[in-house]
């Protein structure tokens, strides 16, 4: 037998490693995805792996794939689920099983082992799309099933030789974190306690707002056809644009979200979430369209891209309603085209100013001066009489005045 494991370094995926060997006397080939983790030694962690007996160590740079294929098209649909979660693990999770179906094929795996519980999305993120695009693999998700807690992991860390970093004895354990280009999530600790406000500890990633700079600090944000292109007129691309605006987040405090979330699963659970970069251009872009939107097409999509979000959340990233409305939105992306200016200080991000050779937007008519001429002023009361006719009909028949 041969495991392909999702390797991340940490102490569940290590305990893991071993414990698949001696459980299954079964060969484990560790990969690790990568996408853009900041401060991720990777030789360490292949290290890490090859000690405590892999057969084989892979670590896959997925950081363009995630973010032409993954983070562009959110983008494109203002990703938002629930209160402003911009979904990066939800998107990084079908990307990383579809690599894990790819190298379990070429290595001869017949199984996959993934480090997920039982209580979570990523189980169903990951399952899901094993189960899609490679049906004949099986899955083991040792977290769900061994008997093992916190501290009988640690204990068969230590009897296995396997190091165990951030748990020093007597030491909080530490958060559950994941992380890649596109944002941060901490869970667990205080952080259940729904009465305990964020304390200082949980932020690695984005600068408390208030020792951020006391300058604001404006940025544009350009996009051709919905895709972010250049980042104070300089033109980059996507995966370093993104670093760039998360660095600008992170400096200006930007992008903390502490938010109830409802889990596929059926829980409610709370998370402390860094997204630095998500906050700069996610509401760049959402401008920029309602910009080049008429009120009735800017009426239509929010509807299709809450469904969008919740599908990618929800694990069905393979869904083939995911496509359908990826389509519509790809092609209301096409006129999304223009330069927004966003003003970062201490927390916020704020639109300031907005820029489109396809806005639906002209300054003579919008015009509050005389000048303009354009617009037929003496046309409005004709319009008000008739847009307001049913209302005043129906006015009338709830007052029982209809006898004119
Ligand atoms: N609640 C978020 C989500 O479901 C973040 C999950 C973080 N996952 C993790 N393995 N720490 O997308
Ligand atoms: C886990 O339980 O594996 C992490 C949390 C989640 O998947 O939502």
């Amino acid at each position: 037998r041969k495991v392909l494991l999702l390797y991340s370094g940490g102490l569940d995926t290590s305990v893991m490693l071993k414990w698949i060997q001696d459980e299954y006397q079964a060969q484990v080939v560790a990969l690790t995805v990568e996408l853009g983790q900041p401060g991720e030694d990777y030789d360490e962690v292949t290290g890490k792996a090859r000690t405590l007996g892999a057969v084989e160590a892979i670590v896959h740079d997925a950081r363009q794939e995630f973010a032409d294929e993954y983070l562009i098209p959110a983008i494109k649909a203002n990703v938002n689920y629930g209160d402003g979660y911009p979904a990066f693990t939800s998107l990084g999770r079908p990307l990383i099983a579809k690599l894990a179906c790819e190298y379990a094929r070429r290595h001869g795996c017949d199984t996959i082992a993934h480090g997920c519980t039982g209580k979570g999305n990523d189980q169903v993120r990951i399952e899901a799309t094993i189960a899609t695009l490679a049906p004949e693999l099986k899955v083991i998700a040792p977290v769900r099933s061994w008997a093992m807690g916190r501290d009988e992991e640690i204990a068969y860390a230590r009897e296995h030789g396997i190091p165990v970093k951030n748990a020093p004895e007597g030491q909080p354990a530490p958060y559950s974190i994941d992380d890649n280009l596109w944002g941060r999530s901490s869970e667990g600790r205080w952080i259940e306690d729904l009465g305990h406000a964020p304390e200082d500890d949980v932020f690695q990633l984005v600068t408390r707002p208030e020792e951020a700079p006391d300058e604001p600090e404006i940025v544009t944000v350009t996009f051709e056809a919905g895709v972010p292109v250049a980042l104070n007129g300089q033109r980059m691309e996507i995966v370093p644009l993104l670093e760039e605006a998360a660095r600008l987040g992170c400096k200006h405090g930007v992008g903390i979200l502490d938010h109830i979330e409802d889990r596929i699963v059926g829980l409610k659970v709370r998370d402390i979430y860094e997204v630095p970069a998500a906050a700069v251009i996610l509401p760049a872009h959402k401008e920029l369209e309602r910009l080049v939107g008429t009120i009735h097409q800017n009426q239509f999509k929010p509807g299709l891209d809450q469904k969008w979000a919740y599908l990618v959340y929800a694990g069905l990233w393979w869904e083939p309603l995911r496509t359908d409305i990826q389509a519509y939105i790809e092609h209301v992306n096409l006129r999304v085209t223009g330069t927004i200016g966003m003003k970062l200080y201490k927390g916020s991000a704020r639109v300031v100013t907005r820029e489109s050779p396809n806005a639906v937007y002209d300054a003579q008519l919008a015009t509050f001066s005389e000048s303009g001429g354009l617009f037929a002023q003496d046309a409005s009361p004709g319009f008000i009489e008739l847009w307001s006719l049913q209302s005043r009909l129906a006015w009338r028949l709830a007052n029982g005045k209809f006898d004119t």
